[in-house]
């Protein structure tokens, strides 16, 4: 794929999609965030792609927000514009019917932790730093900030990163529930790669369900919520891989899932 801000590549069922604008610490400007929904749009349509991984380019940041100097440009009018062609982009990636993992390799600031909280799995690399500090600049966080974060790691926690713009640290994340896991500094790629094929292995019928499922806890109820995973229960009931899943077990080896 011919991009000039991200790099976008698929191998073993794996995409791998890289902010790549190091100099700018992967600031997210307009025809970023284009190719980003692009790329996302491909992965999650691609017959070839089971999970896609999400990371930057260089070791110092993940992404460190929206890009300032278009910002500065908004008023109130394209500043509502702005929000909402960003919110669609990560609404796209929350979205994706396939999983997608931050590989969070560094700064994730403003639009990077609204990015990395957009995606299902969140992994960091152990110099990572998460924090919304728009109001340093004297703006909201518009990519879903407020909505993600508390959704996240709770209201009170949201409120204090984003109302005082604090950093957290990589453990810090892992501690309060931004993170799933801390590793090494430069090996959060392989890991996110690591856990990829993971899920690549596994019946991906079920895979998609459970995310589908998943993606039900913060819009309904318990009640809706389980009647939706017993309605998708039921149709991951009716798949190939779940035959030969089951069928495998009981004949006491490995399952030779096909996507079915
Ligand atoms: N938008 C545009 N450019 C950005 C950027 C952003 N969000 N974040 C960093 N950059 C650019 C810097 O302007 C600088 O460019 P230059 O070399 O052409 O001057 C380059 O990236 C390197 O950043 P720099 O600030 O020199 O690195 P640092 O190590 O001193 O500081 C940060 C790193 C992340 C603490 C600092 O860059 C920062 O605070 N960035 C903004 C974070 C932010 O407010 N994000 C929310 C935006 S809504």
């Amino acid at each position: 794929m011919d991009y000039a801000n991200i790099t976008y590549e698929a191998a073993d069922r794996i995409a791998v999609i890289t902010l790549n604008r190091p100099d700018k610490l992967n600031a997210l400007n307009h025809d970023t965030l284009v190719e980003l929904r692009d790329a996302i749009t491909i992965a999650g349509e691609s017959d070839a792609v089971d999970v896609v991984v999400i990371t930057g380019a260089g070791e110092k940041a993940f992404v460190a927000g929206a890009d300032i100097r278009e910002l500065s440009a908004q008023d109130a009018v394209s500043g509502q514009r702005f929000a909402l062609s960003g919110q669609d982009v990560f609404n796209r990636i929350e979205l994706c019917p396939k999983p997608v993992i931050a590989a969070v390799n560094g700064f994730a600031l403003g639009g990077g932790c609204e990015l990395a909280l957009s995606c299902h799995i969140r992994l960091a690399s152990e110099n990572a730093k998460f924090g919304q500090p728009e109001v340093n600049l004297g703006v909201i966080p518009g990519y879903g900030g407020t909505q993600r974060l508390a959704r996240v790691i709770g209201p009170g926690r949201a409120a204090e990163m984003i109302l005082t713009g604090d950093m957290v640290d990589a453990n810090e994340a892992s501690r309060i529930g931004l993170v799933n896991r801390v590793v090494p500094r430069g090996e959060v790629l392989a890991a996110a790669k690591e856990m990829a094929a993971k899920i690549v292995s596994k019946g991906q019928p079920a895979v998609r369900l459970s995310l589908q499922a998943l993606r039900c806890v913060p819009q309904m109820g318990l009640r809706e919520g389980l009647a939706t995973e017993a309605a998708l229960f039921g149709i991951s009931c009716g798949t190939e891989d779940f035959k030969e899943g089951t069928a495998a077990f009981l004949e006491k080896r490995a399952p030779a899932f096909t996507g079915k």
